[in-house]
């Protein structure tokens, strides 16, 4: 354990401050990983197989269906793309499913006004079984990356040691920036070695990398999300000051339009990564997404909140008896996102609260409004109680901004959809 950790500060020592500039608010895109895995029968299934079909149909609705232009630009390719190495050592995608190559996937992508992002391993094979990028091949793959014209890279981790990790994230780092072209650098790193301090430096990786997986991989299910949650809010003292404009803690993806989230569940991954200024990649079907699960992932106000330009990660700052988890962001303008989570399994609760709870300044009279229904609840003093109804595994989600200080560039809903706050 000594030995390791004189060596890991050696290594450290060497590292130079990486500055690319990129991803100053959190990325947003699509990434195949969690709804389409490593199917690659395209006999079988060819709409839905790991191919350029699909990423090119993808690319298509990401274009038309309003995607790109609310900023969900990366169009993000996981495992399972790779064919071989050919002679020259250079990895090559699988010439049946990819048989134009990812540098037309690239050029597809970026005629449509989107980003290309592409997966390699650090270690002897990806986690599905390809061929990794071993630490003598890390300079070669990022030089093909960046012929390809990808704007991103996930290196993920599986089939390698520690030490190979402690050389070979900082090693792609640096072959990256070499390569003179932008990309953004997305580590699992941190995830390999059970995400916290010692085994993991956080002030190290916000120097080499763009985004990192702390934790596990989401999987289709309200479990998961519950389990990746309470994980980031039990390191939160740690985590939380980490994470700001250029690096970014990455809680996986979101899994709004697939199978295991109810309604209210997938509003609540929604807001909670939100507040957690989370990178947004969905990873579901986009020719076949209902239009309630569009009007989550494309509401407008929540997207400016996720890309706030300060980029302060949020924390839970209540977490009652009641089983009602309290979270805010603070966001530029003096304007803040308070989440009121309900772990309950019962019925809609009310929760009685007041800004003064929530700790916002005395002095000021504040509005809010309510991102999912765009009610504005007006005049809210620090000691004006108000009481929010939060359905079961839901949530209610408020942006707040001092209104002698504010524009009034918010829209006064139509109908409001409740009354939510008594006085
Ligand atoms: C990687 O492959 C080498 C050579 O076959 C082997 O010696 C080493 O144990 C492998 N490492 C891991 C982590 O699987
Ligand atoms: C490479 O790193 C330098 C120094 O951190 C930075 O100024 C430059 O923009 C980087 N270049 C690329 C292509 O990332
Ligand atoms: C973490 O990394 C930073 C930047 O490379 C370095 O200055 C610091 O000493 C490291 N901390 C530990 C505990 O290794
Ligand atoms: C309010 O602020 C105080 C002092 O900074 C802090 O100790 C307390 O935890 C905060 N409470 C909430 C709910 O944020």
């Amino acid at each position: 354990m000594l030995l390791k950790t004189v060596l890991l500060l050696t290594l450290v020592a060497q590292v130079l401050v990486l500055e690319n500039g990129l991803l100053r608010t959190p990325p947003m895109g699509w990434l195949a990983w969690e709804r389409f895995r490593c199917n690659i029968d395209c006999d079988e299934d060819p709409k839905n197989c790991i191919s350029e079909r699909l990423f090119m149909e993808m690319a298509d609705l990401m274009a038309q269906d309003g995607w790109r232009d609310l900023g969900y630009v990366y169009l993000n390719i996981d495992d399972c793309w790779i064919g071989e190495r050919d002679d020259r050592g250079r990895l090559v995608p699988d010439s049946k499913r990819f048989p134009h190559g990812i540098s037309f996937l690239a050029d597809y992508a970026h005629s449509l006004g989107l980003k290309l992002g592409i997966y390699a391993d650090m270690g002897n094979l990806t986690c599905m079984g390809f061929p990794g990028t071993t630490l003598d091949k890390v300079e070669l793959d990022a030089q093909t990356f960046a012929e390809w014209k990808v704007d991103m890279l996930k290196l993920d981790g599986c089939f390698s040691t520690r030490e190979e990790r402690i050389e070979g994230y900082p090693k792609m780092s640096a072959a990256l920036n070499a390569t003179g072209r932008s990309i953004a650098f997305s580590c699992s790193w941190p995830a390999y070695e059970g995400g916290l301090p010692p085994e993991v430096n956080y002030t190290l990786l916000a120097n080499i990398c763009n985004l990192w997986r702390n934790f596990d991989d989401i999987q289709d299910s309200w479990r998961s999300v519950l389990f990746i949650l309470d994980w980031f809010v039990k390191h939160q003292d740690i985590l939380q000051p980490v994470a700001g404009p250029g690096h970014w803690n990455d809680p996986d993806m979101l899994l709004i339009g697939n199978f295991g989230l109810s309604y209210e569940q997938a509003r609540a991954q929604m807001a909670l990564w939100t507040v957690l200024a989370a990178p947004l990649f969905m990873s579901t079907d986009l020719r076949t997404i209902s239009p309630q699960n569009v009007n989550i992932l494309q509401n407008p106000l929540m997207i400016k909140i996720n890309q706030d330009p300060l980029g302060i990660q949020g924390r839970m700052i209540l977490k009652e008896k009641s089983l009602i988890q309290v979270f805010k962001r603070p966001l530029s303008g003096d304007t803040n996102v308070v989440v009121f989570f309900s772990r309950r399994t019962d019925m809609p609760f009310r929760y009685h609260s007041s800004l003064a709870k929530l700790n916002f300044s005395s002095s000021r009279i504040y509005e809010a409004q309510d991102v999912f229904s765009g009610e504005i609840i007006s005049g809210l003093r620090d000691d004006t109680s108000f009481t929010v109804v939060i359905n079961p595994s839901g949530v209610v989600m408020w942006y707040l901004y001092p209104i002698q200080k504010m524009q009034k560039n918010v829209q006064k809903s139509q109908v409001p959809l409740m009354r939510i706050w008594d006085v």
